[in-house]
C-alpha cells in the first residue's frame, strides 16, 4: 500500500491536526503526514507538529502581496514536500478559486456544524440561539464557496439543556477528533472520492457517511 503524502494546514491550536497525525502514526493508516503549514507563525500547533516530528512551516499571509502571491508560496511548499492530500484544519483564510480547483478532490476541511446548517463562523452559539436539539461536524471536500462542498462524513451531537458554547464545543470536538482521521483514511484509500460534484462511496455500506455522536 502507498501511502498518500498529506499536508495539513492550520492557523491556530491544531487539535485536529494531532488527531490526524496520531491516527496516520500507524503504518497501517493509508495517509501520511509529511508536512503541516500554517498561515500564522505563532500557531500553537507549529510547535505542536514539531514536537510530535513533523516537518513545519509558517506561510505568514501578512507579508504577502494578495492572496495569489500567499498560495504561491504554499504551492512551492506542497509540491516541494510532494503532497499529494491537503487537509484543512481550523486554517482561517479563505482560499482562491484557481488554487482550491487545483486542489479539487484532494482538498478537504472539517467544520464544526451539520452542513449545510450553520456556515461560518460561531457555529455553537448560533445553533444554541435556535434552539437547535442536533449539532456536530462535518468533514467535505472543498470547493471555491466557503464551507460548502461535497459531504464525506458526518457526526451529531446531541444539545442537552444547560449547554453552552463552550460546553458544546467540547462536544463537537470530541466528535471532530474521531471523524476527520475516519474521513481522511476513507479518502487517502480511494474508498470515497469526488467525482464531478458527488462524493462516491465504493463501498457505501462499509463507508457510513454519518456516524451517531457518542454523546
Ligand atoms: C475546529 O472546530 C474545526 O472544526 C474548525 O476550526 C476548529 C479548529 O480547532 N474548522 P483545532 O485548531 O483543530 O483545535
Amino acid at each position: 500500500m502507498t501511502r498518500k503524502r498529506t499536508a495539513i494546514l492550520i492557523s491556530g491550536r491544531g487539535s485536529n491536526m494531532r488527531s490526524l497525525i496520531e491516527a496516520a502514526s500507524a503504518p497501517s493508516y493509508p495517509a501520511e503526514i509529511v508536512l503541516v503549514l500554517s498561515n500564522r507563525p505563532e500557531a500553537e500547533g507549529l510547535g505542536v507538529a514539531k514536537e510530535l516530528g513533523i516537518a513545519t512551516a509558517a506561510v505568514d499571509h501578512k507579508i504577502h502581496a494578495g492572496r495569489e502571491n500567499f498560495e504561491a508560496s504554499l504551492q512551492v511548499l506542497l509540491e516541494l514536500h510532494r503532497v499529494e492530500l491537503i487537509c484543512l484544519a481550523g486554517f482561517m483564510r479563505l482560499l482562491t478559486p484557481s488554487f482550491v480547483r487545483l486542489w479539487e478532490g484532494r482538498m478537504i476541511n472539517i467544520h464544526p456544524a451539520l452542513l449545510p446548517a450553520y456556515r461560518g463562523l460561531h457555529t455553537h452559539e448560533r445553533a444554541l440561539a435556535d434552539g437547535a436539539k442536533i449539532h456536530g461536524c462535518t468533514v467535505h471536500f472543498v470547493v471555491p464557496a466557503m464551507d460548502e462542498g461535497p459531504v464525506i462524513a458526518q457526526a451529531a451531537v446531541a444539545i442537552v439543556d444547560g449547554d453552552t458554547p463552550e460546553t458544546l464545543a467540547r462536544r463537537v470536538l470530541a466528535e471532530e477528533h474521531i471523524l476527520y482521521p475516519a474521513a481522511l483514511a476513507a479518502v487517502a484509500s480511494g474508498r470515497i472520492k469526488l467525482v464531478g460534484d458527488r462524493v462516491v462511496r465504493e463501498d457505501p455500506e462499509q463507508d457510513p457517511h454519518f456516524l451517531p455522536g457518542g454523546s
